[in-house]
């Protein structure tokens, strides 16, 4: 068997409110499938030997939703990180976050530093979840940091180098070697672009309710196809 396994791969969870809509029933159903299957998928995802898994659950740009649907999004957050994610913990999964904390509710908040301290000594695979996330946010405010360092003359210009970029973005993570977009959409829509700058993309055409373990298994060997240069000659 090809072991090629991706060290670390991020999921754009698509299609929830197309799964729901085409099934008549409101698109909040879709999201809660949506938690359902990432349950499922997370612990077949690090099984197969991934080291980090990136999920896109909330993008900056997701506030632009009705009330609604951003107000359900948002409890669901909560119930799923108190109610259930603590299996990760029995798999020494250790669970980080990237993104904004404004304007996220200080539920949410409460939330997420609840889980991330409840898995913060596991010693396992990653699990970084992307909550009101944008990728080019996350480049202003990596900027900004440096900057300040710059200014308060613990750095100089010459110091900035590639690693000190990529240690002063939300989270200092190895780049990203596979990311699967569900839902059919191929584009990026601003998911972590300074991490997949080498990155091979998959744009499998199910809603993510439906992306299974066996669909999972069936991207890894489409990954494993994958000729990948950076640059160099073709092998
Ligand atoms: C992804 O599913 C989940 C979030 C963005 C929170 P969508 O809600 O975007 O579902 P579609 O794309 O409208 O079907
Ligand atoms: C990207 O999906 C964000 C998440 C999956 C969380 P969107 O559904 O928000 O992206 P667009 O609007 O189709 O580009
Ligand atoms: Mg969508």
């Amino acid at each position: 068997m090809n072991e090629n396994i991706p060290v670390h791969v991020g999921i754009i969870m698509d299609g929830n409110g197309r799964w729901a809509t085409e099934r008549n029933l409101p698109r909040t159903m879709g999201h809660k499938n949506g938690v359902k299957t990432l349950k499922k998928l997370c612990s077949h995802v690090f099984k197969r030997g991934v080291k980090v898994l990136s999920v896109y659950a909330f993008s900056t740009e997701n506030f632009k939703r009705e009330t609604s649907e951003v107000q359900f999004l948002m409890d669901l957050f909560v119930d799923s990180f108190y109610n259930e994610f603590l299996f990760l913990k029995e798999n020494n999964v250790k669970v980080i976050f990237s993104g904004r904390r404004e304007p996220l509710p200080a539920s949410v908040l409460k939330s997420m530093d609840k889980l991330v301290d409840e898995t913060k000594d596991m010693t396992g695979p990653i699990f970084n979840i992307c909550l009101n996330y944008g990728g080019q946010d996350e480049i202003v405010d990596m900027v900004k940091k440096i900057s300040l360092l710059v200014k308060d003359d613990v750095l100089q210009i010459d110091d900035i180098t590639k690693d000190l970029v990529n240690s002063n973005l939300y989270q200092e993570l190895p780049p990203l070697d596979f990311v699967i977009r569900t839902s059919g959409e191929q584009r990026i829509s601003n998911f972590m672009p300074y991490q997949s700058a080498y990155a091979e993309y998959y744009f499998p055409k199910v809603y993510f309710p439906d992306f299974s373990e066996k669909e999972f298994d069936i991207a890894i060997e489409e990954f494993q196809k994958r000729n990948r240069r950076f640059g160099g000659n073709s092998k």
